[in-house]
């Protein structure tokens, strides 16, 4: 994959069927995304294929699932595998956001596992890295990062790393209105893409998609967007309204 200009919309646990159908179809008519860049529509698993169906014959937008079981198929109640997804159309799925992490202690290894299965699949995985305030405040933020993505990416060989997308979340930004500035953005992305080039090498470092998340709203967006080593973003609470999520795809 090449790199390219991504907005990601995560809904998490948010929406009914009808107003995620009405959001994804007002993004589906509505949307001006630039050339080669990509809008991704990550909605509760119920919705998945509804959404797949709403958003058909758009070659700019996908749809992502918000997670997956590491397993490939059998006795896991409740839980939902990369086949089943594969098998509606879906092309992407969320991985290690913070609050799977936290919620679901989901650790680096089982993280490594799912990036493992995604990819099996032939599906793309967005994992999510990032540290919280404290580990900030102790200036820690950047070794932390890098061991997430040492523990749950780098046992990945080139041509699978080339199917990954990346997506940067500083925890104390997520759904508290507090944006990383833009120089915190890119300082971050810019280590990240260091850490892929020592690993894998310069021309897969550039080739990857690092998007920034936490509070990306219409009115910061482009700011964000435009540092030279942020590729789009990966959208919470401003992507379930279709006017906001719109702006932030114009900005692409
Ligand atoms: P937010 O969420 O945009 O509401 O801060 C981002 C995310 O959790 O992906």
């Amino acid at each position: 994959m090449s790199r390219q200009k991504i907005a990601a919309g995560n809904w998490k646990m948010n929406k009914t069927m009808e107003d995620g159908i009405a959001l994804a179809t007002a993004i589906k008519n509505d949307a001006v995304v630039s050339d080669g860049a990509q809008v991704i529509l990550a909605p509760p698993s119920l919705f998945l294929q509804k959404v797949v169906e709403a958003t058909s014959g758009h070659d700019s937008i996908a749809v992502a699932a918000q997670n997956c079981h590491q397993e490939e198929k059998g006795a896991y109640t409740g839980e939902i595998s990369v086949g089943m997804l594969q098998s509606i159309g879906v092309s992407h799925v969320i991985l290690g956001h913070s609050e799977r992490r936290e919620y679901f202690k989901e650790s680096n290894q089982l993280l490594a596992a799912k990036v493992d299965r995604v990819l099996s699949a032939g599906l793309t995985p967005i994992f999510c890295c990032g540290e919280s305030l404290a580990i900030r405040e102790s200036g820690e933020h950047i070794a932390f990062v890098a061991n997430q993505l040492q523990e749950s990416l780098f046992h990945l060989t080139n041509e699978q790393f080339s199917n990954i997308i990346i997506a940067y979340e500083p925890i104390w930004a997520i759904g508290t209105g507090v944006t990383a500035s833009k120089e915190q953005a890119q300082e971050m992305h810019h280590e990240i893409r260091g850490l892929i080039s020592k690993q894998y090498g310069k021309d897969l470092a550039e080739s990857t998609s690092i998007l920034y998340g936490g509070s990306v709203k219409p009115a910061n967006a482009k700011d964000l967007f435009d540092q030279p080593d942020v590729d789009g973003g990966l959208v919470g609470g401003a992507s379930l309204k279709a006017d906001d999520f719109l702006t932030i795809i114009s900005t692409l």
